[in-house]
């Protein structure tokens, strides 16, 4: 058996994401927990990367993969159809908001967002409004890491770099209302947040603007914010004013992850797409999908055309199986319901022992996705220097006591912010909960403790 010291950059011919960083080598995963090859076990309370919804080590799931492995493993969606993906379209489209009755699989979420991209770019050409190619976002936001989706995604630290390669999109600020930027607070507002599309639009030229792209609640970047009630109705109702269509990134957010199938729907609005992946399959395969309107479909084949867009893995047959098998098991086993349930668990928690941590500036989310912002200072929300490297303290430290942890970085002004994501798989227990709130708190301690007296911060 390797030691896992061995696992961290030059070791070998595998290329690290991270360079400086010693990786846990995992050897399998079983419920909530993973398990490294020294036998140390690890509390999976992000689910990874917000994907892991069914549990590790799931049985059925699994199975389901291999027998549409062994049945048909693959065929060209460009070429044939068949029964998984026809299933999933339908089982998907079923759970969707009322009206979203195309789906079209990927194989991940930034394939999702270009897809979307050129759905809407293409049905505005299809409409005889050639200028329109513009998609509105949110900064910060966070909509996918590749060149198309660069230009619409919000984390600043991704992008710097590789400006000179991508097309920028106009963006707008989000609806954190702990860090609203015309000082109000809810409900003494009038959601200048939203109103600041109808300015976007305008500034943009409406007759240029083809979408506005959003996560329904917030992912990483914003800390699981969830925006105040009347957010959506607003946006949709400039959206329609001005011929400009409303995608809703549910990557994150969607698939039951805060109790309701999408996060959108308990606003009453119907996106015209919607995007869907992480959660899709639990992180048993790679999937995504796009969901949109027939409607919108129509008027493209009107127009002549097909729907350009094509990867080789589209609709895939065992991804597809691997969906189905996926969105079967959380209906089979009520777990939406479950996850209200130990969400309203987590956040009563969450809320009762870190509130008062002088790390702890905001603690915000729903269902089984929570985001914790530090903060300097618990009065002004001034946000750690980035040179202190709180939130890679808090994860390292949460890790060497086997949690794991999401964190985020840069929110505040595209380099300062420190934020961590709780997105634990939706069969937690109540002891599971508690544990990941003891640990949490007590790593939280460490970090305060570590970091005290540095540059005059003090615990209060
Ligand atoms: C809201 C949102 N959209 C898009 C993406 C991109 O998805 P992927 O990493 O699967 O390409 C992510 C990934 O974190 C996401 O959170």
């Amino acid at each position: 058996m390797s030691s896992n010291k061995k696992f961290a950059y030059p070791h070998g011919n595998v290329l690290y994401r991270k360079l400086r960083y010693q990786f846990p080598y995992i050897v399998r995963g079983e419920g909530v927990y993973l398990f490294d090859n020294e036998e140390r076990r690890y509390l999976d309370a992000s689910g990874g990367a917000m994907v892991v919804n069914a549990g590790h080590g799931n049985a059925e799931i699994a199975r389901a993969i291999g027998e549409q492995a062994a049945k048909l493993a693959y065929v060209s969606g460009m070429q044939f159809t068949h029964e998984p993906v026809e299933e999933l379209a339908r089982e998907l489209c079923a759970i969707a908001p009322a009206g979203l009755n195309k789906a079209f699989f990927l194989s991940g979420g930034t394939e999702a967002t270009e897809a979307a991209m050129k759905l809407v770019r293409q049905y505005w050409m299809a409409k005889g409004q050639t200028k329109k190619y513009k998609v509105i976002s949110r900064m910060p936001s966070y909509h996918g890491n590749t060149l198309g989706s660069m230009g619409v995604s919000g984390r600043q630290h991704y992008r710097t770099l590789f400006e000179p390669l991508y097309i920028d999109h106009p963006k707008i600020p989000p609806p954190i209302c702990y860090r609203c930027p015309w000082g109000k607070t809810f409900p003494q507002c009038d959601y200048e947040c939203a109103q600041e599309l109808e300015l976007a639009i305008q500034q943009a030229d409406p007759e240029t603007v083809a979408a506005f792209i959003a996560e329904p609640v917030l992912g990483s970047t914003g800390g699981a914010m969830v925006p105040p009630e009347q957010y959506y109705p607003r946006v949709l109702e400039i959206c329609r004013k001005y011929d400009v269509l409303f995608i809703a990134d549910e990557i994150l957010c969607g698939m039951g992850r805060t109790g309701d199938w999408f996060a959108i729907s308990s606003y009453g609005v119907t996106p015209d797409v919607l995007l869907v992946g992480k959660g899709l399959t639990g992180g048993y395969v790679a999937l995504s999908a796009m969901l949109t309107r027939e409607d919108i479909i129509t008027t493209i084949r009107e127009s002549g055309s097909e729907f350009l867009h094509a990867q080789t893995f589209a609709q895939h047959p065992v991804a597809c199986a691997a969906g189905l098998a996926t969105i079967r098991f959380l209906q089979q086993h009520d777990l939406l319901a479950r996850c209200t349930e130990m969400g309203t668990l987590l956040h009563q928690e969450l809320l009762a022992h870190l509130t008062d941590h002088p790390l702890v500036g905001d603690i915000r989310g729903r269902g089984l996705l929570a985001g914790i912002e530090f903060v300097r200072d618990k009065t002004t929300r001034a946000p750690f220097p980035r040179a202190w490297r709180v939130v890679e303290l808090v994860s390292a430290t949460a890790l060497a006591h086997g949690l794991v942890v999401w964190t985020n970085v840069g929110h505040v002004d595209g380099k300062d912010g420190d934020l961590i994501m709780l997105a634990p798989p939706f069969i937690v227990t109540d002891e599971q909960v508690h544990e990941i709130v003891t640990i949490l708190s007590r790593v939280l301690d460490m970090v305060a403790e570590e970091i005290s007296h540095k540059g005059g911060w003090t615990r209060a």
